[in-house]
């Protein structure tokens, strides 16, 4: 039971998500009607797929969560004097695990820290939101359940002060390089000259660590991917054998890219009943459900450049293999 007083300083904002249910079926026709075939990779987060997320970072294989909680650790309080103090907004925060690092170090500089995450996930947004006042008696939490994206297109920062967004978790990586540049101009859109972005960021690197990253041996990424099928029998009455596909993840060193894919292993067809659509598969053909791209630092550099931001400063482990980088809203 959450005390009053944690009460008073929480208020959760509900933005309209967008009804996830339709976008699903329209995104799952128009991926599965394309060719190749893909599936965006937002969809593989349903509970199912947001539990078995979890579980994949906890792997000794998914070296980004591990990292990126280590150069947290280290370096939460450099970046905070970095900013100065701030509002700090998180997008798509998930379990929390790396905001309470740098809220925990903000809360160590200021009296009063007010924080905003935004999650389309109404149960993680309200489970972290509570937790986080239970646990913080100088945090406020404005909570916005919604998407990121609107979100951000609605304004709501300004006016505030100085604010820094956080954007962890390498989730840059999922997006085209075109959109990650659309994404970080949205940000830039919603800030004011001089706030900040704290940007999560995995590194280039060898295709062996990337493939063992990305399909570890116990399967847990494997059944986090092939979830994908079972959420359209489940949700939209398909028809998948998911015995009938297998997982493949793979490095394209060209794009610096790792792509996963659910790969038909004969000629098949699935019928998807909600949707009164017949999909054929020849043998070996894909289905790409995930992209996560790699960055260095000139990549890192330009896709601020690019989007009104300049990087300031970044923070890695010490084999150089995921970074943390601060960058700034341009004047
Ligand atoms: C959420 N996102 C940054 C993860 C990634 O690394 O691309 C999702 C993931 N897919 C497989 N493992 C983890």
């Amino acid at each position: 039971m959450i005390e009053a007083d944690a009460l008073s300083r929480l208020t959760i904002v509900e933005e309209e998500p967008a009804s996830s249910n339709a976008s699903f079926a329209a995104d799952v026709r128009r991926g599965l009607s394309a060719i190749p075939k893909f599936l965006p990779a937002r969809h593989l987060y349903d509970a199912v797929g947001s539990a078995l997320y979890e579980a994949i970072m906890l792997l000794p294989e998914y070296y980004l969560t591990r990292l990126e909680c280590e150069i947290l650790e280290r370096y939460a309080g450099a970046m905070l004097r970095a900013v100065g103090d701030v509002e700090i907004v998180e997008l798509g925060p998930g379990d929390g695990r790396k905001s309470r690092i740098v809220l925990e170090a903000a809360l160590d500089r200021m009296p009063v820290v007010r924080y905003h995450p935004i999650d389309i996930s109404r149960s993680s947004l309200h489970a972290l939101s509570e937790r986080l006042v239970a646990e913080h008696d100088r945090l406020i939490v404005t909570a916005h359940l919604g998407d990121y994206v609107h979100v951000l297109q609605r304004r709501f920062l300004r006016g505030t002060g100085p604010v820094l967004v956080m954007f962890l978790g390498s989730s840059i990586g999922n997006y085209e390089p075109t959109e990650a540049h659309l994404l970080l101009r949205t940000i830039a859109d919603a800030l004011a000259p001089g706030d900040a972005l704290l940007l999560g960021v995995d590194l280039k690197k060898s295709r062996e660590q990337l493939e063992l990253a990305y399909d570890d041996p116990g399967g847990v990424t494997a059944a986090f991917n092939r979830n994908i099928l079972t959420r359209i029998n489940r949700e939209l009455g398909g028809t998948f054998d998911v015995r009938a596909f297998r997982f493949c993840a793979s490095y394209d060193e060209q794009r610096a890219c790792v792509d996963s894919f659910q790969v038909s292993l004969r000629t098949q067809q699935v019928r998807i009943e909600a949707l009164d659509l017949e999909v054929e598969f020849a043998e070996g053909e894909r289905i790409l459900t995930e992209s996560s791209y790699k960055y260095d630092r000139a990549g890192i550099a330009a896709m601020a450049n690019g989007s009104g931001f300049a990087l300031r400063r970044a923070w890695s482990d010490p084999a150089g293999r995921y970074s943390v980088n601060l960058l700034e809203r341009e004047r």
